[in-house]
């Protein structure tokens, strides 16, 4: 190829080469190892019921980057307004609830003794809204995202860098209601639509085997509780997929 002609930097692809010494290699698949089951151990007897990260790959894992909004001089300016009128910042992510039933919430950027804002506010049943504000770097909150209403503060003077990893109950019992309405924006449609359809089918048949399990045990109340869910379900797959439609064809 001719990267003249192309514009693009002379450069191919690389023979492999090494990068990490071994130690570190033995360190990282050690860690992965004991990680990937404890920390799914853990954030199941936190929630109460066992969970596991969500079988989406598109789904499963982000990360989210505030850039610091004021300089500092900007800052003491912004502070002195507020004083004056009433004024809260606006949320950079708006109240929303999330896709992904459950979501684990990482700092991964180092939060500055006189941080001003970056809280993640969220709403009780009551109206009561709650401020959650992360202490440093490394500590993390779960949050069922999918029912309780939540919204992120912009972090005015420092970079605020989360990590979102998502979650789904084990049991099919629970109701699931993932869709694509936020992925379709940062996502492949095709990739993600196939996923989509791939997961809820896994979801269903879940649910369809244990209605069939349940049946005679249950009654008829259980069941007719069941399949009005998974004619929910399928509605929800339908729906979803219908808005990505209408999202590319505008
Ligand atoms: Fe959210």
């Amino acid at each position: 190829m001719d990267a003249q002609a192309l514009g693009v930097p002379d450069f191919g692809a690389t023979e492999p080469f090494k990068l990490f010494p071994s130690e570190t290699i033995e360190i990282i698949n050690s860690e992965l190892e004991k990680h990937a089951h404890e920390l799914q151990a853990l954030l199941s007897s936190i929630v109460g019921i066992p969970i596991e990260p969500h079988p989406m790959a598109f789904e499963r894992a982000h990360i989210n980057v505030q850039e610091q909004k004021y300089s500092d001089s900007e800052l003491v300016e912004v502070m002195k307004q507020n004083d004056d009128a009433t004024g809260e910042e606006q949320p950079v992510f708006g109240w929303h609830t999330d896709s992904q039933p459950l979501v684990c919430i990482t700092m991964l950027s180092d939060v500055p003794e006189d941080a001003v804002g970056g809280e993640t506010h969220i709403q009780k049943a009551d109206g009561e809204v709650l401020k959650l504000q992360f202490p440093a770097a490394g500590y993390s909150y779960l949050l069922q995202g999918s029912v309780i209403p939540h919204a992120a503060m912009p972090a005015l003077n420092y970079n605020r860098v989360t990590m979102i990893t998502s979650f789904v109950p084990t049991n099919p019992l629970f109701c699931e209601k993932t869709d694509l309405d936020l992925a379709i924006k940062y996502s492949p449609a095709d990739a993600l639509t196939d996923e989509f359809v791939k997961y809820r089918c896994d979801y269903m048949s879940k649910r369809l085997k244990l209605l069939k399990r349940c049946s005679t045990s249950d009654g008829v109340e259980f069941c007719e509780n069941l399949l009005d869910e998974i004619m929910a379900d399928l509605k929800h797959t339908k729906d979803s997929l219908s808005r990505v439609k209408d999202t590319l064809t505008k």
